[in-house]
């Protein structure tokens, strides 16, 4: 295309695949994987770009760029599927021209583009990226560019009308995917088998950039893993993803990255690095993290420094699984938006990072596919890729408490942390559609769960490696605690939209599915009918009792359970993790979760930590004691999933919650404990930075506080003298009262009566 005084140039684009557009040879744009990942038979988002400055005098080139991303590439699970939204690749874009004088023109996709293969030979995004630089024509984007002689030929693009696209054309909610920071490696040795490996010191998310030069047609390869087994590249986790890049050589000096796909790793094997040793230095590869570009607005420390590594590790494993979707896992054959694990880390996420856009669009899709083809129950993973697999398809809509209760406890994250009722007016009916006619019911209104085995407290560690949802606790009583949960919240979210007539009817539901609860499960002082620390958590967090004595008995119970039985190990697993301390603080036995928080033998959360963990793992035992990998097939290093356990950190140990959706009101009431001498948590609310840092000097406790503009404050400080509350407006204030740090760890209340009572001490 020609220009003359061009005042602004627009490019909106999007793909079938994932794309990379430049103009006269340059990146257009900071974003990669464009267009992300969505359900693509209903949204496909585009992008626009200002290219102005791209722009130049004479002729001007528009370049793309596309690879198979999740439109065409292998996903799902054993194995997964090809080709599911569609076989052929596509581009689409338009160019708008606005001039100092004239019209506006449009120059768009037309059958006049041409199209070839370059260097990329294959890309994927499980299997990595096969670049061959020989064969990449150089210039092939810039104005004047003639293909050489015997190179691939341009052929003219197949076109298609708008019309036949399935999805409709958006602008995503969600920030894009960039680059978002450079890891340096730390070593490169040699395993014992003599392969040549590359340690980054951390697990993530991302790819590599390679600054080599090498022999013409020389191969290397990187592959990918999470951890080392007996000093060896650990791929088994990977459940057949290659997670391996192939660079061949140009005689070019090459700084590559991969363009189309990504990988979990915190090690990668190099095969035929070309010096005479095979090995690279450290300053010829740096690992580029990748994610959703999301800003972070919660912080966390404390002077325990290993929670302060677990929190980072939960930190870590939120960033590697914010990618465009909110996924399971980012290494294996699978990285899926598996609903129940957003339902158990979504109060930690929306602290964590602003992730209103990000998560209401997905919730968009989930509503879409929810009611696709007249349904009511939401998919187990969003986009719905099980669906598409025939080994799936009728498991993939059986209705699932926790991963179906997504639907309502999500957009109530998201209202919470933002305020905004949007969100809940966006998902009323996909909530209404699950809780009135998704969940499949008895008929005194309970769940019946006969012909749909629930994965409910999935992961908890005394499931069999190989049967992950066989655990303790009976999933039936999971689904109902939840059920009644949910309840309560359609209620409230009914209130917020103001639909009276839905909340009396929640209400009344709720009321009515309380007391059906209570026959079921729970005896007139207050014993669970199932004795394990999920079963007595979820009916004190959901306020299942009929009095206060019934709860406060449970409580007992609960820490009874998990000192005597659990010796303050962790029983839990999805449903449990994120709600046994808040269920021990509800009846004021914060120092027990204290003691299991801060244990450090397998199960629980610190064991990982102690094993040199820097994400969060999806099973408490991904990595054996021995050093070798959990048998099971659930052996990710990075699931965000336990690391819900971040919501307690900052509500109790930090002591910052909102109060208030929106976080027009706060309370702060921190409970120290465990030893901890300071701790401080800080939010950047809707209304600007609220925090909570309190340290403890001799036996007085400080508590300084900063509210926002237009907010209030209810502080509570953790004085055995007094239960007083006070209230207080923007500014910073301190506060103080005296206060005892008792000893820790606590001496046993029982001794050697107990065959392992060094245990219970041991922390
Ligand atoms: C995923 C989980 C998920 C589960 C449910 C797994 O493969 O990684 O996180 O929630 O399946 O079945």
């Amino acid at each position: 295309m020609v220009h003359n005084r061009v005042k602004k140039a627009w490019l909106y684009a999007t793909a079938h695949g994932v794309y990379e557009a430049s103009v006269n040879g340059e990146k257009v744009g900071d974003h990669i994987l464009d267009p992300g990942w969505s359900s693509y038979n209903h949204r496909l988002p585009y992008q626009t770009f200002d290219i102005t400055k791209q722009l130049q005098e004479g002729e001007n080139v528009v370049g793309a760029m596309v690879g198979e991303g999740w439109w065409a590439g292998r996903l799902g699970i054993h194995g997964g599927t090809r080709n599911i939204w569609g076989e052929d690749l596509g581009f689409i874009a338009q160019i708008q021209l606005s001039f100092e004088d004239g019209p506006t023109e449009y120059v768009a996709t037309d059958q006049e583009w041409t199209a070839s293969v370059g260097g990329l030979i294959t890309s994927e995004i499980y299997n990595g990226e096969l670049y061959d630089a020989r064969r990449e024509p150089q210039g092939w984007a810039k104005p004047g560019f003639e293909p050489e002689v015997g190179a691939e030929a341009w052929a003219s693009v197949k076109t298609t009308s708008l019309e036949s696209l399935a999805a409709t054309l958006v602008v995503s909610q969600a920030p894009p995917v960039r680059r978002v920071q450079e890891v340096e490696a730390v070593a490169v040795f040699r395993s014992p088998s003599g392969k040549v490996l590359v340690d980054f010191g951390q697990n993530l998310v991302g790819w590599l950039r390679v600054a080599v030069q090498g022999p013409e047609g020389h191969t290397i390869t990187f592959q990918h893993v999470e951890v080392l087994e007996h000093g060896e590249a650990g791929t088994r986790p990977l459940w057949g993803a290659d997670a391996k890049d192939t660079l061949i050589l140009s005689s070019r000096a090459e700084l590559w990255e991969p363009t189309f796909t990504y990988h979990g790793f915190r090690y990668v094997e190099v095969t035929g690095w070309p010096t005479t040793d095979g090995m690279p230095a450290l300053q010829d590869l740096t690992a580029i993290v990748i994610h959703t570009d999301l800003e972070k607005t919660g912080h966390f420390s404390c002077s325990e420094p290993l929670l302060n590594k677990l929190h980072q590790n939960i930190v870590w494993s939120m960033r590697g699984n914010f990618l465009s979707i909110p996924s399971d896992c980012p290494q294996r054959g699978e990285r899926l938006g598996w609903t129940g694990d957003i339902q158990a880390f979504g109060p930690t996420a929306t602290y964590l990072y602003e992730s209103s856009g990000f998560l209401s669009d997905w919730l968009k899709d989930l509503a879409l596919e929810q009611h696709e083809d007249g349904g009511v129950v939401p998919p187990l993973v969003v986009p719905d890729v099980l669906c598409k697999m025939p080994v799936f398809k009728t498991r993939a809509k059986k209705a699932q408490a926790i991963w179906g209760d997504v639907a309502v406890s999500l957009p109530w994250d998201l209202y919470s942390a933002s305020g905004d009722s949007a969100i809940l007016s966006q998902q009323y009916e996909s909530m209404q559609s699950w809780m009135d006619r998704g969940i499949p019911r008895k008929s005194n209104g309970l769940w019946d769960t006969s012909n749909h085995p629930q994965l409910a407290d999935w992961l908890d560690p005394s499931a069999p490696p190989d049967d992950p949802g066989n655990g303790v606790t009976d999933g039936e009583l999971v689904a109902n605690s939840f059920l009644i949960g949910m309840t309560d919240l359609m209620a409230r979210i009914s209130a917020v939209l103001s639909k009276p007539c839905e909340l009396k009817r929640y209400n009344e539901a709720a009321a009515s599915l309380r007391i059906e609860f209570q026959k079921e499960y729970i005896t007139q002082n207050g014993r669970i009918a199932c004795d394990t620390q999920t079963a007595l958590s979820l009916p004190i967090h959901f306020s299942l009792f009929s009095s206060d004595a019934q709860k406060l008995h449970a409580g007992k119970r609960l820490v009874e359970v998990i000192r005597s039985k659990a010796r303050f190990k962790i029983t839990t697993g999805f449903a449990g993790t994120p709600l046994v301390g808040h269920a021990l603080t509800a009846v004021g036995e914060s120092q027990n979760f204290y003691r299991m928080l801060l244990h450090r033998k397998n199960p629980s959360w610190l064991y990982p930590v102690t094993m040199g963990a820097t994400t969060m793992w999806e099973r408490w035992d991904s990595m054996l004691p021995d050093g070798s990998i959990n048998p099971g097939m659930m052996t990710s290093f990075n699931h965000y999933a336990l690391g819900s356990i971040g919501d307690w950190m900052h509500k109790v140990i930090g002591g910052l919650r909102c109060d208030e959706p929106g976080w027009r009101r706060v309370r702060i009431a921190p409970i120290p404990g465990g030893g901890i001498s300071f701790a401080k948590t800080s939010f950047n609310s809707p209304y600007g930075l609220v925090s909570s840092d309190w340290h403890i000097e001799g036996d007085v406790f400080v508590l300084v506080v900063k509210v926002p503009p237009n907010t209030f404050a209810t502080v509570k400080l953790p004085s055995d003298a007094t239960e007083e509350e006070m209230e207080v407006g923007s500014g910073t204030h301190r506060f103080q009262c005296s206060y005892l740090m008792l000893e820790w760890p606590p001496k046993p209340t029982y001794g050697a009566f107990y065959r392992n009572a060094g245990d219970d001490d041991e922390l």
